[in-house]
């Protein structure tokens, strides 16, 4: 067996995708053996998530570099790589706080990762391998977005994320390959109408819209184009993010310049439900509106998925709330939300016994870090969101998945759209 007891840890500043520093964490152990992971960034972040910890300049990350270097390298050295849960627990009563106010989530969730990838390191295992431990894994379910929009655009439009999910793929590379059609068919369109303008934060086009429904008819238009049926072959996926436009049951709508109560977004969100083939909608409502999470998920929770990000913030206690509640029916995983490993295995298993869908999720800011690629594969968690088909922080990871499924050969299998909650349902 080799010795998995930590000898060094090291943070450093590096830069994320957005050009704003970041935390790395580098972890070695007695075997030789060694791990490494940057923490992402979000931009249009939950009120609950874990603190991502920034110097007194607001963007810096100093304070949280020298956490790493100083209390947890203290606290961490000595301990067993190979037990992740220990290390976690380590952190979280270093930090002390409900919210890792003190070390940094950014700081916590490097170090939890590059402990994870040490201990693969040691057994010689690719990390999806070792998080698998001998059972069959699943490739997962990419949504990928083809719009940008929300705070990853200037607020162009409010809707913050315009995806496709490949439904009628049969393996990961397939999925990739349809939804590369559909994202240059969508850039055809923009540059026919004479709007195109680049792309927003993730890659997906910049979205030049009159209106929100204007970007989910242009979707359906690319779908078709790229030789797709829409909602059959290739369906729709919102995240429409609406904290960052609603709270307190009142939703401003700025590119229309409307005001909606909680119960005229539902009625708004069902009526695109019932005209557009969508199957997957993300924070439909506000973090602090569960009643109207709760409505909404009562109205639509039995023919599409209803994702809680901001709403859930990796949580397992707001996740088995909302299981209570019926607010959702799919957790969006995203690791520095919690900021360790084993928080975020903790909400993923609450989700999956309760039958819900599983999104392992990027951040808006992010680097060539392939982590959550191996999470979602090697978890077996059935969907993957990493933005969309452009920019190499991106592309690194649709393209990780892929070397995956051909290190598993014969013995890969792709999630699809089985990866979606109630496609029983569907299929009756
Ligand atoms: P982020 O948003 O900017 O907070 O990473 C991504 C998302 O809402 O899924
Ligand atoms: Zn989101």
């Amino acid at each position: 067996m080799p010795d998995t007891t930590i000898t060094r840890i090291t943070g450093r500043r590096v830069w994320d995708s957005r050009g704003w520093p970041t935390v790395e964490a580098e972890i070695e152990l007695a075997c030789g053996a060694h791990g490494r992971a940057i923490a992402p960034a979000g931009a249009s972040r939950g009120a609950r998530e874990a603190v991502d910890l920034r110097d007194a300049d607001g963007t810096g990350v100093k304070d949280a570099v020298a956490n790493v270097n100083g209390p947890i390298a203290t606290a961490l050295a000595g301990m067993d790589a190979s037990q992740q849960a220990d290390i976690d627990r380590a952190l979280i009563a270093l930090d002390g706080t409900p919210n890792k106010a003190r070390l940094g989530a950014n700081a916590t969730v490097a170090v939890s990762l590059a402990t994870l990838h040490a201990a693969a390191d040691a057994q010689g295992l690719p990390l999806f391998r070792y998080l698998a431990q001998g059972k069959p894994v699943r490739l997962p379910l990419p949504e990928i977005q083809i719009f940008g929009g929300g705070a990853h655009a200037g607020r162009r439009i409010d809707i913050q994320d315009l995806m496709v999910m490949a439904l009628a793929a049969k393996s990961f590379d397939e999925a990739l390959e349809m939804t590369a059609r559909v994202y240059h068919a969508a850039g055809e369109l923009m540059r026919d109408a004479g709007k195109l303008r680049g792309v927003a934060d993730e890659g997906g086009w910049w979205p030049e819209f009159g209106s929100n429904e204007e970007a989910i008819e242009t979707l359906v238009r690319a779908i078709a184009r790229a030789g797709f049926v829409p909602g059959d072959e290739v369906a729709i996926s919102l995240d429409i993010a609406a904290s960052e436009f609603g709270s307190g049951g009142h939703y401003r709508l700025g590119l229309e310049g409307r005001s909606l109560d909680s119960d005229g977004m539902c009625e708004m969100l069902l009526g695109w439900l019932h005209r557009y083939p969508i199957v997957s909608v993300e924070d439909p409502l506000a973090e602090d509106d569960r009643a109207g999470m709760m409505r909404f998920t009562a109205a639509a929770g039995q023919r599409v998925q209803i994702i809680g990000d901001d709403y859930l913030t990796t949580s397992a206690e707001r996740v088995q709330a909302a299981i209570a509640d019926h607010a959702c029916n799919a957790v969006l995983l995203k690791p520095n939300q919690c900021g360790t490993v084993t928080e975020t295995r903790a909400a993923l298993d609450l989700a999956k016994a309760a039958g819900w869908g599983c999104i392992v999720s990027a951040r808006s800011g992010e680097t060539e870090d392939l982590s959550i690629v191996h999470l979602a594969t090697g978890w077996d968690a059935g969907q993957l969101k990493v933005g969309s088909f452009a920019r190499s922080e991106r592309m690194a990871k649709w393209n990780e998945a892929l070397r995956i499924e051909e290190m598993l050969g014969i013995d890969a299998r792709f999630a699809g759209r089985a990866a979606l909650p109630l496609t029983k349902l569907w299929l009756c």
